[in-house]
């Protein structure tokens, strides 16, 4: 799946209420139909006061509706059609008003009518004042919402419409997209079943006395987002994890360990099982000689701690790999294209993802990254900032190109 078509086929129903962002829909409607949807505009009549409806209508190339008396575009009824005719639901902006009628089932208008008789998904990117937001009604009023399963994009913080700073502004466009991605993404078809994969993720700690270890930045999030994807794609999937603060994935068997030598007994354990192993764990390259049994105590000025090299654990994998798909990463601060090739080679891979964990949204610690993706013939493949979720979804995708 290329990032240009990742939306084909799939309708997007977007509501447009009466808050000063509403302009941003039309970029909003715009990048949907770039990435291959089809969208289907439903405007409150507030909203129509702010942005001209046929402003919409041109860069949705659909009809848009904004009253449940207008003239009948076709035989079905309009707020059912849309309703069911609806992958993803989406209300963008979205005001404490409407939130307020969502939540407590008022249906006095089309897009309130047609966001409860839908079954889609439902999407809602609050932007308003931040008082109206941090007000209790609309916070309540949100998580009801949410209990139900219904998706917020957190609106952000900055110099608001009526010139008070504060969180209320519309997220950005960016991230309400990456929020339709993934959330159609899930309901998408298994098609990874059948595949058992390995996936790990997190820093390694190795210790140098009882309290100390080394380790690395690494949050985790890269590995997760990987065994999450693939779980609900339909693959069994092992997650061995080093120490980090996430949540564990329901479905996916976890085995958490500590250091790099945990790490290789794991995976060899289960290799045999697996059909494709992906390290996107930071392993620790190298570890203390020796590990002090008591706390180092600090009578020195300075203390020598001597390291060895930990075992690679991907370069022993490449040398019993068999037909099995073995897929690294490689996090670099300079010539990264050089070294990503270099570590296909002598690690005996099927692909590598390399990321320049220098560059801002990419790396360590962040919800995003921007990552290139080299093959055996050494051709690279780069692909724009995006969420871990998405970055996921396109390594499972080249996994399954390999497979096939
Ligand atoms: O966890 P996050 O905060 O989300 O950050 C994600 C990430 C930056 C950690 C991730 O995207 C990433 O780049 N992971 C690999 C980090 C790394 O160790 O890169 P490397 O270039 O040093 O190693 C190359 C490959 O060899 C990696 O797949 C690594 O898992 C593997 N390796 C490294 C050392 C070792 N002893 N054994 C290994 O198998």
């Amino acid at each position: 799946m290329s990032d240009m078509n990742i939306l084909n086929g799939k309708n997007v129903v977007l509501g447009i209420t009466g808050s000063i962002a509403a302009y941003k829909a039309a970029d909003l409607v715009s990048r949907l139909k770039k990435l291959g949807a089809n969208v289907n505009v439903i405007m409150t009549e507030n909203s129509t006061r702010l942005i001209n409806p046929i402003t919409l209508q041109t860069l949705s190339s659909n009809y848009v509706a904004t009253g449940m008396f207008d003239e009948v575009k076709s035989w079905e009824i309009e707020h059912i059609s849309l309703a069911s005719r609806a992958d993803v639901f989406v209300i963008a902006p979205a005001t404490a008003n409407v939130i307020g009628k969502i939540a407590n089932g008022i249906a006095d208008d089309l897009l309130t009518t047609t966001v409860m008789a839908t079954k889609a998904p439902v999407i809602i990117a609050p932007a308003m004042n931040v008082n109206m937001f941090e007000n209790k009604i609309t916070q309540e009023n949100i998580n009801k919402l949410k209990s139900f399963g219904y998706r917020f994009i957190e609106p952000a913080t900055g110099v608001l419409a009526c010139g008070v700073y504060g969180k209320g502004k519309l997220a950005d466009v960016d991230d309400i997209l990456n929020g339709i991605i993934e959330t159609l993404t899930v309901v998408q078809t298994k098609d990874l079943s059948g595949m058992h994969l390995i996936v790990t993720a997190g820093p390694t700690q190795e210790p140098i006395d009882p309290v100390r270890y080394i380790t690395n930045r690494s949050s985790g999030k890269m590995g997760y987002a990987l065994a999450e994807r693939a779980h609900m794609r339909g693959a069994d999937v092992l997650l061995i994890s080093g120490p980090t603060s996430l949540n564990a994935i329901s479905g996916v068997e976890t085995m958490n360990i500590k250091t790099c030598d945990e790490m290789l007994q794991r995976i060899i354990d289960n290799f045999e099982w697996a059909d494709a192993v992906i390290m996107a764990a930071a392993v620790a390259d190298y570890r203390p000689e020796f590990v002090a049994d008591q706390k180092i105590k600090k009578d020195d000025e300075i203390i020598n701690l001597r390291l060895v090299r930990n075992p690679d654990i991907l370069e022993k994998l490449g040398q019993i790999k068999g037909n099995k798909i073995l897929i690294g990463f490689a996090a670099e601060t300079e010539d990264l294209d050089d070294n990503a090739r270099k570590k296909i080679i002598k690690k005996n891979l099927d692909m590598i993802v390399a990321n320049d964990v220098t560059k801002e949204g990419a790396g360590f610690e962040v919800d995003t990254n921007i990552i290139s993706i080299i093959d055996r013939e050494g051709k690279i493949t780069r692909y724009p900032l995006m969420s871990k979720m998405q970055a996921a979804d396109v390594i499972l995708d080249r996994i399954q190109d390999i497979m096939k």
